[in-house]
């Protein structure tokens, strides 16, 4: 496949200090595209735009708090600043917080979770967006990193589950909202991911998660980083408003009549 067409594009990652949206920004600039990273943590951050600049790309890094609608606001402006023109955001910090019956949760969880992957993903959308129109982009986009669990509820993550289900729920709206204007809207919806959201899991809880799902494997966070160069090129105008999940077909449905095989294949 020819990604020629990302070449020169200018995108923020955010959350591109680690994990997924590390992979993203990587595989952006690999691929010719001017990346803005954006994450809290200076070295990090930073450390990912120089790995890219040393491999022959054009990344800066912008120090951005995302549950901070102000600091997206100055990460927009930066960047317009900075390389002349948007025509991308991918809207990837999130955190998780989970494993417990909705009752338990305290009151300070739901602003936190909320602040972040709700409210910062809704504002890199609008500021994203006004300043993908201002640059008259031909072929804009904006991506989210959704999870599965915007499309199959999670037991024991009510607040996850709840902005992830609104950030798929923007994504559809935004797209109805652009697509007369050829700007793209889609979610990235990852299952299970080898990041550091999993980095203190023990042994047993990631045989768990391998074996729960059909594929049999965790996935790795370049697998989300193709798909969004993927929406990110002009190959794929023609798809927005989608909700596309990464997890190994663990949202396919259950995998309750597990010993069941194909004759043809005893
Ligand atoms: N790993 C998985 O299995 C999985 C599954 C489904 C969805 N996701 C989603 O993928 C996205 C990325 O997660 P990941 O697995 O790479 O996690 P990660 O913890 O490895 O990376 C998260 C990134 O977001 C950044 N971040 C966190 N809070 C931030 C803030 N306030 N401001 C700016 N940046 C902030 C972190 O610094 C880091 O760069 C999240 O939205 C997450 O919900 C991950």
């Amino acid at each position: 496949m020819d990604f020629s067409s990302v070449k020169g594009k200018v995108a923020i990652v955010t959350g591109a200090s680690r994990g997924i949206g590390e992979a993203i920004a990587k595989i952006f600039g690999e691929n010719g595209m001017k990346v803005v990273c954006a994450a809290r943590s200076v070295e990090q951050g930073q450390a990912v735009a120089d790995a890219i600049c040393a491999d022959g790309g054009d990344a800066v890094f912008i120090q951005t708090d995302c549950s901070d609608v102000s600091q997206i606001k100055n990460l927009v402006d930066k960047t317009v600043e900075h390389y002349g023109k948007l025509d991308g955001i991918v809207s990837n910090a999130g955190i998780g917080q989970g494993g417990s019956p909705l009752h338990e949760y305290e009151m300070e969880d739901y602003d936190k979770i909320f602040a972040l992957n709700s409210k910062g993903v809704f504002a890199g959308m609008k500021y994203g967006a006004e300043a993908i129109f201002k640059s008259h982009s031909q072929g804009g986009f904006l991506i989210n990193v959704a999870s599965i669990a915007g499309i199959i509820p999670q037991r024991g993550q009510a607040l996850y589950t709840a902005t992830k289900h609104g950030v798929v729920g923007m994504t559809k709206v935004a797209a109805l909202d652009y697509a007369p204007y050829g700007i793209t809207v889609n979610a990235i919806c990852p299952g299970y991911t080898k990041t550091s959201i999993f980095g203190n899991a023990p042994e047993q809880a990631l045989t768990f998660f391998a074996k729960d799902c059909p594929a049999g494997r965790m996935g790795n966070p370049e697998e989300c980083g193709y798909l969004a160069l993927f929406l990110a090129s002009d190959l794929a105008r023609y798809i927005t408003g989608a909700a596309i999940p990464v997890d190994g077909a663990l949202s396919a449905g259950h995998q309750n009549v597990s010993t069941w095989k194909h004759p043809l294949f005893d």
